[in-house]
């Protein structure tokens, strides 16, 4: 049987990185996406080859609506078919919303919630087509309950979800699931950019009193592209330490 090809979003950040493991680990292709001229691209792959992965590179701002068309048509052209997508990349510009500027809004919902439509559309009919597919969505836990000087990013993350129902709904007789995962506060570059008062006070409201390890992410990931994973979709999956139930 040919391997199965997952392309993942922002795949040399912190989740991204165990994303890409943990579905290489799986038995995937795994394609990993960065911004054009990502700077630390190299040493990412380095990294890699090191650890024992080797994954071919798709450039491509997922804000960017038709440089994500050109980039599953030249992942389809070189690898095949997507079969797999985990739209990861995201970023904060966090302020408290009186302060907030037209920028910070736009910026955010473009990279976390725009992307979902620029990255998801030329993937999913041809998944729907084939009979199987699997999308995974990366909510926050901020989606789900909001949170003080985040009203960009809890908007595009809650959009995240909402997303998610709509399109599983969609495919789902077409043997697509499509899911999201709403982290806690997981160790990244995304939470340690984070003043550390701010980051310490969020912590001691974590029950587990602590943040989330990025392979933890990567484990939910890798059960839910798998086939027994086949009668889940359009759930938001927790993960967060007890720091908030939904
Ligand atoms: N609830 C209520 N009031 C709060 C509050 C809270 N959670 N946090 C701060 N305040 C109060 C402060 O006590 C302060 O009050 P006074 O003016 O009376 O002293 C006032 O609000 C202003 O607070 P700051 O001094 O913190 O304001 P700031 O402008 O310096 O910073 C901020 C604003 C950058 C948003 C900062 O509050 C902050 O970093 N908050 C945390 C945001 C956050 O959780 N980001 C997560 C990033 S990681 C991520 O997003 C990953 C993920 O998905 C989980
Ligand atoms: P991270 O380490 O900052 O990784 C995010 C990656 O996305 C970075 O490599 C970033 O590149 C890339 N990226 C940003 N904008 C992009 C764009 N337009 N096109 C392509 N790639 C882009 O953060 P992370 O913690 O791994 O976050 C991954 C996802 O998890 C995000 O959606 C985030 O919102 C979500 N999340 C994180 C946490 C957490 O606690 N860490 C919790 C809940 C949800 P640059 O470095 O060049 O910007």
């Amino acid at each position: 049987m040919t391997k199965r090809i997952a392309l993942v979003t922002g795949a040399m950040g912190g989740l991204g990185t165990a994303i890409c493991k943990a579905l290489a680990q799986s038995g995937l292709t795994v394609v990993a996406n960065c911004l054009p001229n990502f700077a630390p691209k190299d040493e990412w792959l380095a990294r890699m080859h090191a650890e024992g992965f080797d994954f071919p590179v798709a450039e491509g701002d997922v804000s960017d609506h038709e440089a994500c068309e050109a980039l599953v048509r030249k992942i389809e052209a070189e690898h095949g078919p997507v079969d797999v997508l985990v739209n990861n990349a995201g970023i904060t510009r966090d302020s408290v919303f009186r302060k907030m500027h037209k920028a910070q809004w736009d910026d955010v919902i473009a990279t976390n919630l725009d992307s979902l439509f620029n990255v998801t559309h030329p993937v999913l009919a041809g998944m729907a087509d084939r009979g199987w597919g699997r999308v995974i969505n990366i909510s926050s836990v901020n989606g789900v309950k909001g949170q003080f000087g985040q009203a960009n990013y809890s908007a595009a993350k809650a959009g995240v979800i909402g997303f998610t129902k709509s399109i599983a709904a969609e495919v789902a007789k077409k043997g697509v699931t499509v899911n999201a995962i709403a982290p806690g506060y997981i160790a990244t570059d995304m939470v340690l950019a984070m003043k550390q008062e701010a980051r310490d006070a969020i912590i001691a409201t974590v029950p587990m009193g602590r943040l989330g390890r990025p392979e933890e992410i990567g484990a939910l990931c890798a059960y839910l592209v798998s086939d027994l994973a086949g009668f889940m979709t359009g759930a938001t999956l927790n993960i967060n330490g007890g720091l908030h139930f939904s």
